[in-house]
């Protein structure tokens, strides 16, 4: 499958065959993705936990939750309990070493002088600054993304769930104390058609995008949309005509409890 097709099909998944587990080289497959993904400073905090199902023992299970639709927990064959381990930024300044010495980053022949001298000084002033929420978060949203995007790719389907109970979650795990989790990822096979009730509405690009200056809209070329289209990365907008027979179907088969929101 092209990138462009998969970015099309990547939608949340929420509802997933219980009875079928992951295999773990499609596991791996996303965690290699999201290592892959541009850290700022090459630091690298983005870590996760894969909680199995079927073989992670009842009490870790327990230990995840998540208050929207928390219920896709308790039936998806796999979690991934992504967190930032702040520690990581302590290794900033062999990082940039590295990143150098790869022919990455400066060139000439004083990079490795103005590097020691200025810009690793420059990063150890305000580090524990750099631990703290904001880029970090960036970085590991773009490894999240990447390994969603692996994910849909092997055929699988993902939805990210946020809990307020990060700290907890944390200690549940047994995650170090320099952790920040980010977010539980559900992965499985989805029990729903991949469609999902069509693509899900997104606030008008013109809104959104900016040209040279606030309030410019960047021009959106409808041949490009239309190149899009055929490359499927656009595709039918929701709600499909008969997503709530199917929604019924699915909250009968999975036995979903409620109203599916809790
Ligand atoms: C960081 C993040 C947190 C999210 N948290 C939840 C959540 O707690 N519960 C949920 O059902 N969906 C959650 N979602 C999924 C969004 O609601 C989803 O993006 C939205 O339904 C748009 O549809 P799409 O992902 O299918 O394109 C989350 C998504 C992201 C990126």
């Amino acid at each position: 499958m092209e990138l462009r097709e998969v970015i099309g099909r990547r939608r949340s998944i929420r509802y997933m065959r219980p009875y079928q587990p992951v295999e773990r080289h499609k596991i791996q497959r996303m965690l290699e993705a999201a290592r892959l993904a541009s850290h700022w400073g090459n630091v690298g905090g983005l870590r996760a936990v894969v909680v199995e199902r079927h073989t992670a023992p009842q009490e870790t299970l327990d230990a995840l939750f998540a208050p929207v639709a928390g219920f896709q927990i308790r039936r998806a064959p796999v979690v991934i309990v992504w967190y930032f381990d702040s520690a990581a930024v302590d290794g900033q300044g062999d990082r940039l070493r590295e990143l150098l010495d790869a022919g990455a980053l400066g060139v000439g022949p004083t990079k490795k002088e103005d590097l020691e001298a200025k810009i690793i000084p420059f990063f150890q002033a305000i580090l524990e600054m750099l631990k703290g929420p904001g880029l970090n978060e960036v970085d590991c949203g773009q490894g999240i993304a990447q390994a969603t995007l692996m994910a849909y790719e092997q055929g699988l389907g993902t939805c990210c769930l946020g809990t307020a109970n990060t700290e907890q979650i944390r200690q549940n795990l047994g995650l170090p104390e320099t952790s920040r989790v980010l977010l539980l990822q559900t992965v499985g096979y989805p029990a729903e058609h991949w469609e999902a009730g069509g693509q899900r509405p997104r606030q008008a690009f013109e809104d959104l995008f900016h040209l040279n200056s606030f309030g410019e809209a960047f021009p959106r070329d409808e041949a490009v949309v239309d190149e899009l289209t055929d490359d499927k990365m656009f595709t039918t907008p929701a709600p499909l005509p008969w997503r709530e027979a199917e929604l019924d179907y699915l909250q009968k088969a999975l036995d979903v409890p409620g109203s599916g929101l809790i």
